[in-house]
């Protein structure tokens, strides 16, 4: 079976409620990003943190997974699929899709300020009492800017198995994520789905890209069955 890996971005979930990053002046949500996403910001005022991301918790509640996360899941059935997610909803899972790494952590999990290594799955809001047993603090379980992103190393593996790539709703400003690229081998197939496409260094390496400028609802739909096609006819 051919293998299929996508990289989304905070763009596929758009059409379902969920805010991007930079559509908005540097502001997530009225938050400056280094208030509610740094650990600068986490020491300063960990309640502000702690709210911010409660409230994003909250919002999953309220939104759905779109067509585009849909189409994703589907996409199991006739390729080997995983997908490598710099969002911390759970759209992708609850779409149906059984192999997600999550680059940048998630809102459904917490864990220990004094040893990483404890991370529990979490619902409603984190409180300022809720510890770990060894009694440090928890936090959101989320990959904040200047921390390690300890998931890249086998994200790089998988590009590097992947007969396609298929990137969506990304700004590809934000490293190592959008460095990921560079590790699909030579020939891969490449098509980059985002209504405003940045076109980022390691995209102009790949001159075949096909860079697709509409919006992830429309575009995921059409190319997982354009490659069903594709697959079903290579097969007979
Ligand atoms: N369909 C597809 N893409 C869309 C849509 C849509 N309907 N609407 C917007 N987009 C695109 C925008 O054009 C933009 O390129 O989604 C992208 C969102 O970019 P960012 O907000 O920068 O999000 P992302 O690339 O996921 O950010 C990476 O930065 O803030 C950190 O850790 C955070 O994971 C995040 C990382």
């Amino acid at each position: 079976m051919k293998t299929l890996v996508v990289l989304t971005g905070a763009g596929i979930s758009a059409e379902s409620g969920v805010k991007t990053f930079r559509d908005h002046d540097g502001l997530w949500e009225d938050h400056a990003i280094e208030d509610v996403a740094t650990p600068e910001g986490w020491h300063r005022d960990p309640e502000l943190v702690t709210a911010f991301y409660n409230a994003r918790r909250a919002q999953l509640d309220a939104v759905q997974p779109n067509g585009a996360h849909v189409a994703l899941a589907e996409a199991e059935t006739f390729v080997k699929t995983t997908i490598i997610t710099q969002n911390v909803d759970d759209l992708h899972e609850r779409a149906g899709s059984s192999h997600v790494v999550h680059l940048h952590g998630e809102l459904l999990k917490a864990r220990s300020t004094i040893d990483e290594t404890y991370v529990v799955d979490w619902r409603g809001d984190l409180t300022p009492g809720d510890s770990c047993p060894l009694g440090g603090r928890l936090r959101p379980h989320v990959v904040w800017f200047g921390e390690a992103v300890p998931a890249i190393e086998g994200a790089s593996e998988l590009m590097a198995q992947a007969d396609y790539v298929l990137i969506v709703g990304t700004s590809l400003q934000v490293y190592p994520a959008a460095g990921l690229l560079a590790c699909a081998p030579r020939g891969t197939q490449i098509t980059y789905i985002d209504p405003h496409p940045a076109i980022s260094y390691e995209l102009t390496q790949r001159p075949g890209a096909d860079v697709q400028a509409v919006a992830a609802s429309l575009g995921v739909p059409a190319y997982v069955t354009e490659l069903r096609h594709r697959l079903t006819s290579e097969k007979q």
